[in-house]
């Protein structure tokens, strides 16, 4: 037998007891008489004491110990002198009978331990080094116990585990498909699923009214934060719902993993939002609602002064920065400087002091006081605050302010990881207008439903059309989102063709689902969470890379395998293929 115990279950009730361990050597303190080695695996850390009157062999072994070696310790559990109250193990000490090395090990690249002192790549690289560290094992950890949460309460609703293929067709709508060559079908290619969207839809018209799968997705898409090119979703589809079903079952879903894995409690239900309305007040469809600092629409109070920045935009919209009056000239420069740079895009940025003196501005020029009294007011300012105005074409301008709103707050300390502020946001706009392609596209997916309301809109006017489409918001962050879907071959081929397909491209590429659509499909909805994103929201983290075993890097590589990477000649003539020089 290895071992007896693990390293974190030790305690003073076993003093006394002989007991044998096994784990990597996280550290050897050599005191001259004595020699202490702490001793790590997953559950935690004990130490291992090697005395002076020890067996010459034991002894010798202790000296020769080096970090991460792999050991295995047989000895007795004595009450510690002086004890360690920051570990739990902190009140025993093993005194060493013996001592095995079981495996040797080279010096790790960097520190294991709590705070690493190896880089980003470094790490990565050896992944598997980085995952012996407590926070990735508490990560690892705290997914796994949210997996087994997700299946207990799906199970107990009466949803099936089914799972889908991952070679599947391709469907160029959305992000861009990873594509796997077929060698039996030489010149042909599967796709791995962006989601398993038709076929959950297949799945209700098979009859498993409640499905729900924990699945791998995949999308080439430009890699952030909370992006990943393959990650994981809750995949989960109903039959006979309407939308207020759904948010019903998948908010109590919420609130138990909420209770299960945090222990926190909702007791209000969660707040819904208008898609509109969270981009008039946030500039962002995914508002982060720990804090206030909504925006007011004040195009009417700012045009008309003959401050041409104003009158020659389509809208001026502002935010009052709690507390910010006090900012200096210096601190207002970084912020106009943060919304100039590219990835934000505003030419500038106009602000209000508003102090219980008066109203101090970057405008005072063109605007009496009572004008600039009056835009402040408009966005709920008080003595204290300080007003930010952007402006531009509206949707444009929102975004910028969200983004500014977003750092104004992280600068004000109110992003704070332990407060979760959940949100549905409703009514999403069915298509979104694309100007380099001047074409719309769907905003959720094709097979969402637009409102019965709307639908006399669908070819006259399509960018008034709002659809059936729900996202689950936590903290700035989408988690999940879904739709109730069409169920109808004929409303399907509408959409289709309002988003450009002509009939033989939609029968070509989703003719397997409008043909199902013949036989019998029920009225079906359904939505995905992002498990990686849930996981971090919960953790706490910004990234959903400490979640996931083995990330890829923001190059898409995975550089412990050094993947992706060329493939022999004769596996490329198996499969009928030729490279081409990259542009
Ligand atoms: P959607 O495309 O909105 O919907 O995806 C659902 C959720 O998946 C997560 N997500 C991602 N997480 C990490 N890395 C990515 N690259 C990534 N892309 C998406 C997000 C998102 O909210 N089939 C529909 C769902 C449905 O209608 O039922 C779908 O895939 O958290």
């Amino acid at each position: 037998m290895y071992r007896t115990h693990t390293c974190g279950s030790l305690r003073v009730e076993n003093v006394n007891e002989t007991v044998t361990l096994a784990g990597w050597v996280q550290k050897v303190r050599n005191l001259g008489a004595m020699t202490f080695v702490d001793l790590r695996d997953r559950y935690g850390i004990t130490q291992i004491v090697v005395e002076e009157h020890s067996a010459d062999e034991v002894k010798a072994v202790a000296a020769s110990l080096g970090r991460e070696y792999v050991l295995q310790v047989t000895g007795r559990v004595i009450e510690r002198q002086s004890k360690n109250p920051k570990m739990p193990t902190g009140d025993i000490e093993v005194a060493a009978e013996s001592l095995t090395v079981l495996n040797e090990a080279q010096t790790p690249p960097f520190t294991i331990e709590e705070q690493s002192d190896g880089g980003d790549d470094l790490r990565m690289k050896y992944r598997y080094l980085d995952l012996r560290r407590p926070p990735l094992q508490r990560a690892m950890i705290l997914r796994h116990r949210m997996a087994q949460s997700i299946r207990r309460f799906l199970d107990m609703e009466g949803f099936l585990e089914i799972e889908t293929p991952y070679l599947v067709g391709s469907t160029p709508e959305g992000a861009r498909d990873f594509i796997v060559p077929s060698r039996m079908n030489p010149n042909q290619f599967y796709a791995l699923p962006q989601s398993p969207q038709t076929l959950k839809q297949l799945l209700m018209v098979a009859g498993y009214d409640k499905y729900f799968q924990i699945v791998r997705c995949f999308r080439d898409e430009d890699l952030r934060a909370d992006r990943q090119p393959e990650f994981t979703q809750i995949d989960c589809e109903m039959s006979f719902v309407e939308q207020e079903d759904i948010l019903e079952v998948f908010e109590r879903w919420a609130k138990y993993m909420f209770k299960d894995v945090m222990d926190i409690e909702f007791a209000e239900p969660f707040r819904r939002m208008p898609w509109l309305e969270a981009m008039e007040k946030y500039g962002s469809d995914k508002p982060d609602l720990r804090f206030g600092m909504e925006f007011a629409d004040v195009t009417d109070l700012a045009k008309g002064h003959g401050f041409s920045v104003f009158d020659d935009a389509d809208y001026v919209t502002g935010f009052a920065a709690t507390g910010c009056a006090s900012y200096t000239r210096k601190q207002i420069d970084a912020l106009t400087e943060f919304v100039k740079r590219p990835q934000v895009g505003a030419k500038g940025l106009i602000w209000i002091r508003v102090e219980e003196s008066g109203t101090k501005s970057s405008v005072d020029k063109f605007f009496s006081p009572d004008q600039v009294r009056a835009i402040a007011e408009r966005c709920g300012a008080a003595a204290g605050d300080m007003v930010f105005i952007l402006c531009g074409p509206k949707f444009k301008a929102l975004t910028q302010l969200c983004a500014l709103r977003l750092e104004v707050a992280q600068q004000l300390g109110l992003r704070d990881p332990k407060k979760f502020a959940p949100l549905w946001v409703v009514d999403f706009p069915m298509f979104e207008w694309d100007e380099e392609t001047q074409r719309f596209y769907a905003m959720h997916h094709p097979f969402t439903s637009p409102k019965p309301e709307d639908v006399e809109f669908l070819e006259s006017d399509p960018g008034r059309v709002r659809a059936n489409a729900y996202d689950f918001v936590c903290n700035g962050t989408e988690i999940g989102g879904g739709s109730i879907r069409i169920h109808d071959a004929k409303l399907q081929a509408l959409i289709f063709k309002c988003l450009g397909f002509t009939p033989e491209k939609a029968q070509e590429q989703f003719g397997f689902l409008m043909n199902a659509f013949k036989f019998g499909a029920p009225p079906h909805g359904g939505l995905a969470f992002g498990f990686d994103r849930l996981c971090s929201l919960f953790g706490g983290t910004e990234s959903i890379r400490d979640y996931i075993a083995f990330p890829k890097n923001n190059a898409g590589r995975d550089v412990m395998l050094d993947a992706p990477s060329f493939v022999d000649r004769a596996q490329l003539d198996e499969l009928c293929l030729d490279l081409k020089k990259p542009e």
